[in-house]
């Protein structure tokens, strides 16, 4: 049985509660969070999809408020790191120097140097360190990564992906509205995307980004064109500038030589395929969350099943160097290498 610990119950750690419960051999034992609240917060419904826990069983959790005091008297294997972003790398940090296995939230840290230091301490404590870029588990992003690779409908001609919603407002001192902790809209939610692409193609060897500023000032929105040594046209868009009745768009095409995949989250998980020839059909997925699928994938290198590798360390410090060079293509409206 894995003994896990939660550090940051909001919106995430909620999520990761609930799919730890719902993976058999691992319990959770510990939950680590400063709101004095939490046991009544934690009723609320909270995030922008759904699949948080509002039932928690707190009779069965040891509450800390202190992280410290938490390593140092709980036992466990792991903990999983739902924390506003700038308090990832201190927090994986501290866990892997007391010998405990992290799982932490996208994006790695708000900095390379963050996430070097980040990946140094997991080197020096032999635990594992594993960032959760979710997206890369999708049952439907994981079928396109499939295909592509195996190259079953020939090559990518292009591909679009998007990422749409309103301004976040459940978070914690709106902690996400803070360019300074969040890294703001390009970081945090924009990096599915990037990270995706990365999965998909390997590192761009520049990118040409567009963004738009909202009302304040703050970038709301932001396009990006990333360019490889073939001539396929692969773009992104990510942004918060909708209105909430908006809701929340997730969602890709992509044109192959021989098929035409299209994606659209409020159609529910199913891919739809246009053939070269042929009516068009749809593919039904696994009804199992990406987050779960992560988690298990996770427990799995825990417990030595050497599962196929399915994101480096490396691979996450890059998605950061790679929304780096998509913010400074914006700002200066330049292309900018990453060679
Ligand atoms: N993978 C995904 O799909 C996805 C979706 C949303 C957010 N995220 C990421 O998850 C992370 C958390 O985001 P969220 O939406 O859960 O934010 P949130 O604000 O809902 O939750 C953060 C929690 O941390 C707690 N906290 C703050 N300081 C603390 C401390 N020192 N010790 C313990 N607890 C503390 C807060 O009280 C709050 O409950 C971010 O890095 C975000 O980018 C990932």
């Amino acid at each position: 049985m894995l003994k896990v610990g939660i550090v940051g119950f909001g919106f995430m750690g909620r999520m990761h509660y609930q799919c730890w419960r719902e993976l058999e051999g691992a319990q959770v034992v510990a939950i680590c969070e400063t709101n004095p609240n939490i046991v009544e917060d934690s009723a609320k419904a909270v995030g922008n999809f759904e699949g948080a826990a509002e039932d928690v069983d707190f009779s069965s959790l040891e509450l800390y408020t202190d992280f410290e005091k938490m390593l140092s008297e709980m036992e466990m294997d792991a903990v999983s790191i739902a924390l506003p972003t700038y308090m990832h790398k201190d927090y994986s940090v501290k866990a892997l120097e007391a010998g405990v296995n992290v799982l932490c939230e996208k994006p790695m840290a708000l900095t390379i140097a963050d996430c070097e230091q980040m990946i140094a301490a997991a080197e020096a404590s032999g635990k594992i360190l594993f960032i959760g870029h979710c997206l890369r588990f999708s049952p439907v992003y994981a079928r396109v990564k499939e295909f592509v690779s195996e190259r079953t409908y020939g090559k990518v001609l292009m591909a679009m992906f998007h990422r749409l919603g309103s301004v976040p407002t459940w978070s914690w001192e709106n902690w996400f509205l803070d360019e300074k902790r969040s890294g703001g809209v390009v970081l945090d939610l924009h990096i599915h995307d990037t990270d995706y692409v990365q999965y998909l193609f390997g590192m761009p060897k520049a990118v040409s980004s567009y963004q738009a500023k909202g009302p304040k000032g703050g970038v709301v929105h932001i396009c990006t064109h990333y360019h490889y040594d073939d001539d396929k046209l692969i773009t992104c868009e990510g942004g918060w500038a909708a209105m909430p009745s908006f809701d929340f768009e997730e969602s890709f095409k992509v044109m192959l030589e021989k098929a035409t995949a299209v994606y659209n989250l409020s159609e529910g998980q199913k891919l739809k395929i246009c053939p070269a020839e042929g009516e068009a059909f749809t593919e039904e997925m696994t009804k199992k969350t990406e987050h779960f699928l992560q988690m298990e994938h996770f427990a799995k290198i825990l417990l030595g099943e050497n599962p196929p590798e399915i994101t480096t360390l490396e691979q996450s410090l890059n998605s950061i160097r790679i929304i780096e060079a998509e913010k400074e293509s914006a700002a200066k409206g330049q292309r900018v290498s990453l060679v």
